[in-house]
């Protein structure tokens, strides 16, 4: 692929939205000793790719402009492999969680580490597979590791709220919940109610009624642990909703969420809010995999772009109000 050229979305700095997404033709990347390139089939935008954009984590991340967004879950067939990676061939479908520090979704082509790409099974669609790897990995992280969650189904009941159940890593969280021994109640709008109750929620508040917006249990449950994936939710609405060990585990941790964290750890209390932070692992990206092909998980997909209309997709995810996981389709 030396030399060939691909169309590609970039950015040349921080904000600008979906205007500053410019699309250009750039080299075919060249893969290095662990990783493999792919030709991308399907790409999902998150959050995290136009935060970035906006400044996030400047000025750490992009480290360098121009900068093809992150756009991290991505879906397609292996063209070359890498003299490091054994498990994968020329022509293999596979689905690949990139990093966000090198980016390369938004494009034709992109290297993905051989230890982040897993065998896409012929019963999942690129689509579906490219809306797995973030969305599905920080469910499943937030439920297993934080949350304490079996995902066998054995181990004591818990109840568990998902909030913003109707969103990319929400409706993930509310079906790997429901593998498990508990209680779901899950918050999202109106027009989400039938569709969260279908993904398995046994409870479903909509955010926008006062019991909603209290996170009040209709039969009366206090939480173990709070899948928080919205903002703007205080402490003092959690608090009373949560059990004597009870725990919001915050997919997205601001200056409350850090200071509340630290006093509650200060004062030994029992009830807590804690950041989430993972780095994603292959061995888990395949299991969720597994379920999809399985019939036991599956991923809603609000809306797909080609690639020529990017920035629709982004303009799309910044709007916050996605039903489910955003694809673009080079
Ligand atoms: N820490 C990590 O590693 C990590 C990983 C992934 C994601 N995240 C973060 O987690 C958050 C969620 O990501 P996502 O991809 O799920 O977002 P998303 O898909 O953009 O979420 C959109 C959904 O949220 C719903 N929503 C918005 N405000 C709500 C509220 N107050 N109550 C209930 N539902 C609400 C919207 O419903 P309506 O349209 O009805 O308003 C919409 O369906 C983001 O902030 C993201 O950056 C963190």
């Amino acid at each position: 692929m030396a030399g060939k050229l691909m169309h590609a979305v970039q950015y040349n700095s921080y904000g600008g939205g979906p205007a500053g997404l410019k699309h250009v033709e750039l080299p075919v990347p060249a893969q290095k000793e662990d990783e493999v390139l792919l030709k991308i089939e399907a790409v999902s935008i998150n959050p995290i790719d136009w935060k970035l954009q906006k400044g996030i984590a400047r000025p750490l991340l992009p480290r360098k402009f121009p900068f093809v967004p992150s756009a991290t879950d991505v879906s397609g067939e292996v063209v070359t492999v890498g003299s490091g990676v054994k498990n994968f061939k020329a022509g293999d479908k596979v689905v690949s969680i990139l990093s966000p520090m090198s980016g390369g979704g938004l494009a034709e082509f992109c290297v993905a580490k051989g230890s982040l790409t897993v065998p896409r099974p012929p019963e999942l669609s690129a689509v579906e597979a490219a809306g797995i790897p973030s969305g599905a990995l920080t469910a499943h992280v937030a439920l297993t590791q934080y949350a304490g969650v079996k995902l066998d189904g054995t181990g004591p009941q818990k109840t568990i709220l998902v909030t913003a159940a109707s969103g990319g890593v929400g409706h993930f969280a509310v079906q790997l919940a429901k593998l498990g021994n508990t209680l779901v109640t899950a918050t999202c709008g109106a027009r989400n109610l039938e569709l969260v109750k279908s993904l398995g929620a046994d409870e479903v508040l909509d955010y926008k009624t006062p019991d909603g917006a209290a996170l009040r249990s209709p039969a009366g449950r206090k939480y173990d642990a709070v899948i928080h994936c919205t903002t703007g939710i205080p402490w003092s609405i959690f608090e009373p909703n949560l059990s004597g060990n009870g725990k919001v585990i915050d997919l997205t941790p601001g200056v409350s969420t850090m200071m509340t964290f630290a006093l509650k750890k200060f004062t030994c209390s029992k009830k807590r809010i804690v950041p989430l932070l993972y780095s994603p692992k292959g061995e888990n990206l395949e299991y969720l995999v597994k379920l999809v092909k399985e019939g036991k998980l599956k991923t809603v997909v609000d809306s797909k772009y080609p690639l020529s209309k990017a920035e629709d997709a982004w303009a799309k995810s910044i709007d916050g109000h996605a039903t489910g996981k955003i694809v673009v389709e080079p």
